[in-house]
């Protein structure tokens, strides 16, 4: 490990607002030695033992080195933020610049997300952001939108609490269109393109049946727009709870990139309002999407690690 890696390491056990727990403990062998979660002392007391002010917690998962958390939590001072992510050294960019600016309405944990449910307890979150989370084109249930991560959130977010999906990847917003759909969640906002002059924020069913691929595969770079009667925009009111200043005016790290590459940022925002488990979509064209998406974009300084 390079002596760059290390420094940060050794300063991220100074920042107050950075929780590191170790995996063994939330992770226990049951009678039958299988690892099983168990909760973190944390669970439930967020305000009270990190934050000081009693405001909605919001979630940004997969938050790299934080700067939508940060900028998110200027923006909202009576509100409390929390990135998660697992590279301790990402982590510290955030956690350094909270400390040095004093934001008490910032934390971050490092963790694996598949733990999360460790962490937080009953309604403890209002809000969940998922920002350019990897895509995960061969597993399902890696995907943080999957079924599997949706019954894991629902444990913790609160009646109402809004998923706010912002990605570049094509191949995992129209999953979670299907997943929504196949969920009957409520759709509060989606665009395929939330920089395009008219990026829509009423709910988007165009993906419902996805174009042929005789069609051939849609550009990457926008514009990114498809033709076809499926496609039309369904009637209705704008009903987005999210301010789209905010989806706009605050740009990831990983999003300015992706922005400079000419590709197409696409956001949506969901409830869980669903009675029983999640189910799995059965409409979601997996070959064509993984075909429309090509190759993964990769960046030269850090090719392996999306
Ligand atoms: C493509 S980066 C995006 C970072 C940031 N949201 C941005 O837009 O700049 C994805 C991030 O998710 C984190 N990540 C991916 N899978 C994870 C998991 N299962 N648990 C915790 N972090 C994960 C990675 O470490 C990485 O920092």
């Amino acid at each position: 490990m390079g002596h760059g890696k290390l420094r940060k390491f050794a300063e991220n056990e100074t920042f107050s607002c950075l929780i590191q727990p170790d995996a063994s403990s939330v992770l226990v062998k049951d009678g039958s030695k299988a690892l099983v979660l168990r909760d973190h002392p944390i669970k439930g007391h967020w305000i009270g033992q990190v934050f000081s002010s009693p405001g909605p917690i919001v979630l940004e998962l997969g938050c790299g080195k934080g700067d939508y958390t940060i900028a998110l939590a200027e923006r909202h001072p009576e509100m409390n933020f929390i990135g998660v992510d697992i590279k301790g050294a990402r982590l510290w960019k955030g956690a350094k610049y909270a400390t040095e600016r004093g934001l008490k309405n910032v934390a971050f944990l490092r963790t694996r997300i598949e733990f999360i449910g460790a962490f937080f307890g009953p309604d403890e979150v209002s809000r969940i952001w998922l920002t350019f989370s990897d895509p995960q084109l061969k597993s399902e249930n890696a995907r943080l939108t999957s079924p599997l991560f949706l019954e894991r959130y629902r444990a913790f977010l609160a009646p109402g609490g809004l998923v706010c999906l912002k990605t570049d990847s094509r191949f995992l917003y129209e999953y979670t269109q299907a997943v929504v759909r196949a969920n009957s969640l409520p759709l509060l906002a989606s665009s395929t393109d939330i920089y395009a002059p008219q990026a829509m924020t009423t709910p988007d069913r165009r993906s419902a049946t996805p174009p042929s691929l005789t069609a051939g595969p849609l550009p990457l770079t926008r514009p990114r727009v498809a033709t076809g009667p499926e496609w039309s925009q369904p009637e209705g009111p704008v009903t987005a709870t999210t301010d789209w200043a905010e989806v706009t005016g605050v740009q990831t790290f990983y999003e300015s990139m992706f922005l400079k590459m000419g590709l197409s940022i696409t956001y949506m925002e969901f409830t869980l309002e669903h009675e029983g488990p999640f189910v799995h979509p059965t409409d979601f064209d997996s070959d064509y999407w993984r075909k429309a998406e090509g190759p993964r974009r990769t960046f030269s300084h850090n090719p392996t690690k999306l």
